[in-house]
């Protein structure tokens, strides 16, 4: 993998950034001493370390007495067990009284420039209870699921709290997702009531939304109601009795801004998020009530170093992970200023983001590599016409982050001041697990550097030893951690099969990795057949099953594909059944076809028509041979030994060609 080699070679270069004066000085966390100190304290006393933490961050209604109860084979994890307390509780009802009641917890800036929306802590806890009580009114209680397939727009956040405050269960659905997946998603987690939106704003244009939700629906039975917010104003259909809209809803006479909330047990569901695997369908992560928020609201501390005065924003999209730890969760409960940014980097000019650092003087920006390359490309007069003097720390998160880009972002966006924090997480892992801290760590371009105290990250070999100084191997989590995932929605054995069985006692991430002399970690990719397109997770079976559902696929196999901006790209082999005409016509539809099954993030790059998969004789499709094509190593393929037909090689080799 080319990636890999520029790591090396910076690597090799051993260019090292120690955290500047300014940082260093008040920063949480403030020397590779103190660093090392909490390493130790967390690893000798976990339950100590992470009780102290909990009790220092998190407002607790029934302080807990027991810390941890785990089995990390069975699994069965439990943190906090018999302790109560409020996620929106702890987001906003103490921020009325701590002295934040008027301080700015969401700023929100709409994709067209003067749509800005400021909420204070007070006046997002009184939309938060509106909320609330418009669920409790359709007849949402604790433990049942809301499906949220919404924009980035604030009822986003809104909605989530007020699930959180009665005790229902969200499950995020990205608003770029199709219907199909929707449904999917719907039907898995069996949600109640659905929220919507008319449309997208993106790129200028207003991409219609409620027609995946009609969609999706019809198959659904399980949605009694769906609420739908008015976004861009275009005609949409209300179905008679399911549907309503949002802004009617919340401001009828008998929805009050105060709602009572429940106190919920640390280990009740709090969100569900559907995240995809290399078997099967995506798989509903999950995670639960005290160990999550503890972990969202440390690790925002700690790896942000968020202060009071500080401005921080983070650009993902609120449907993945880092967007509900990260902008909502982990922010909230700090009493954070959180912006919530609508639309894309690059509309409608290139440096939207560096406007809005200027315009709101940010101190903490995190984004994904991917936005950076496509930045990168654009030139560096952009990030120059803005004075971007106020940031102080840089985040990373997503894929590795390739030296060059690192570089980039660190002088252009930087200026040479900020160190960057290349974070290494999971939706699995609910938060940030290995990286560096901003006043401590060196930094060394393309590593995310070292695990956070209490992370017991490692790398094992495939016989679960530990790997020696710079040996590739298995991304493990040796120890529990307060924001692990606590089971697979409605499938036990599916959760203890992909993490716990082939280490056992150890959680495995499915990434591949080397730890260096200095304990720093090289993060190499996933090793299974998981595509990572501009940091979101794709399995290839999910294209796969796509491409066949198409009537004229008779077979098709994907691997990933180095992509200059995207990281990796979708590459799909496809057999076609007899008497069909391969064209480019028909790629175009295939191309649709997955774009409408799955969502536009799984657009494949390239579709190889071919006759042949290279199949072993047990008929196991040989995916090595396949993504060594799609890189355009077509020199040596390794042994082809047990390969049932070798010529498909060739044919596939000549089918590249005349592909370029
Ligand atoms: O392969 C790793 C990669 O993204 C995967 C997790 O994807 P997802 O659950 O969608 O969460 C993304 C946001 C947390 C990981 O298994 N990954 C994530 N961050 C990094 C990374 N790879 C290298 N460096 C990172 N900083």
């Amino acid at each position: 993998m080319s990636e890999e080699n520029t790591i090396e070679t910076m690597q090799h270069e051993g260019r090292t950034f120690d955290p500047p004066k300014g940082v260093q000085q008040n920063a949480y966390v403030a020397s590779m001493a103190d660093y090392e100190a909490l390493y130790a304290r967390a690893d000798q006393d976990p339950e100590g370390f992470w009780a102290e933490r909990s009790r220092e961050l998190l407002h607790w209604d029934k302080p807990f007495t027991k810390v941890l109860e785990a089995d990390m084979t069975t699994p069965c994890i439990k943190w906090f067990g018999d302790g109560k307390l409020n996620v929106s509780a702890n987001c906003l009802d103490r921020h009325l009284t701590d002295g934040r009641r008027n301080k700015a917890a969401i700023i929100w800036q709409g994709e067209p420039e003067d749509d800005v929306k400021v909420f204070t802590y007070q006046m997002l806890y009184t939309e938060v209870c509106r909320c609330a009580n418009l669920l409790r009114k359709l007849g949402v209680g604790r433990g049942d699921r809301v499906a949220l397939y919404l924009p980035m727009i604030p009822e986003l956040a809104i909605a989530m709290l007020a699930c959180t405050r009665i005790g229902a269960t969200h499950s995020i659905v990205f608003a770029g997702f199709s219907a199909v997946s929707l449904q999917n998603r719907i039907d898995d987690c069996q949600a109640k009531v659905l929220l919507t939106a008319d449309a997208v704003l993106r790129g200028g244009r207003a991409i219609p939304l409620k027609g995946n939700v009609d969609e999706a629906l019809k198959t659904c039975p399980s949605v009694e109601q769906c609420v739908v917010v008015k976004r861009a104003g275009i005609d949409i259909r209300m179905v008679e009795g399911r549907d309503i809209w949002w802004h009617e809803a919340m401001a009828a006479e008998d929805i009050s801004g105060e709602c009572p909330y429940e106190k919920m047990d640390a280990e009740d569901p709090l969100f569900i998020l559907y995240t995809s695997g290399s078997t099967g369908k995506p798989k509903g992560v999950v995670h639960t009530t005290g160990g999550y928020l503890t972990y969202a609201a440390h690790t925002t501390q700690w790896v942000f170093d968020v202060k009071d005065d500080d401005v921080y924003m983070c650009t993902a999209d609120v449907g993945w992970i880092t967007g509900h730890s990260y902008i909502v969760y982990g922010p909230l409960a700090l009493g954070a200023t959180s912006i919530m940014f609508e639309g894309v980097p690059s509309f409608p000019k290139p440096d939207r983001f560096w406007k809005i650092v200027e315009k709101f003087k940010v101190n903490i920006f995190y984004t994904a590599p991917t936005a950076i390359r496509a930045l990168m490309r654009e030139g560096t007069d952009w990030p120059k016409k803005h004075d971007l003097t106020s940031l102080r720390i840089l985040g990373s998160v997503g894929e590795p982050i390739n030296p060059e880009a690192w570089m980039w972002y660190y002088e252009n966006v930087g200026g040479k001041r900020t160190p960057i924090v290349d974070t290494w997480w999971q939706t699995e892992t609910g938060g940030i697990m290995i990286s560096a801290l901003p006043g401590a760590t060196p930094l060394k371009p393309g590593s995310a550097t070292r695990p956070l105290p209490g992370v017991a990250a490692a790398i094992v070999r495939a016989d679960g030893s530990d790997a020696g100084p710079d040996e590739g191997g298995h991304l493990v989590v040796k120890k529990p951690w307060p924001g692990m995932l606590r089971g697979v929605f409605g499938d036990p054995e599916r959760y203890r099969k992909t993490y716990f069985d082939r280490f056992p006692g150890m959680y495995e991430a499915g990434d591949g990795a080397r730890v260096d002399k200095d304990g720093y970690f090289w993060i190499m990719g996933r090793l299974d057949d998981v595509i990572n397109v501009s940091g979101h997770r794709l399995g290839t079976a999910e294209i796969e099953s796509a491409l066949v559902a198409h009537p004229s696929v008779a077979e098709a196999a994907v691997v990933g594909m180095p992509h200059h901006i995207k990281g990796q790209g979708i590459y799909a082999y496809v057999t076609l059944k007899s008497g069909i005409e391969e064209s480019d016509g028909l790629r175009k539809e295939l191309v649709g076809h997955v774009r409408k099954e799955i969502g536009p993030i799984a657009t494949p790059e390239v579709i190889q028509f071919t006759d042949g998969l290279p199949k072993t004789r047990s008929g196991k499709i040989m995916r090595r041979i396949l993504r060594k094509i799609a890189e355009g190593q077509i020199e040596d393929f390794g042994d082809t030994s047990t390969l049932a037909d070798p010529t498909v090689i060739t044919s596939l080799v000549e089918g590249k060609k005349d592909l370029l």
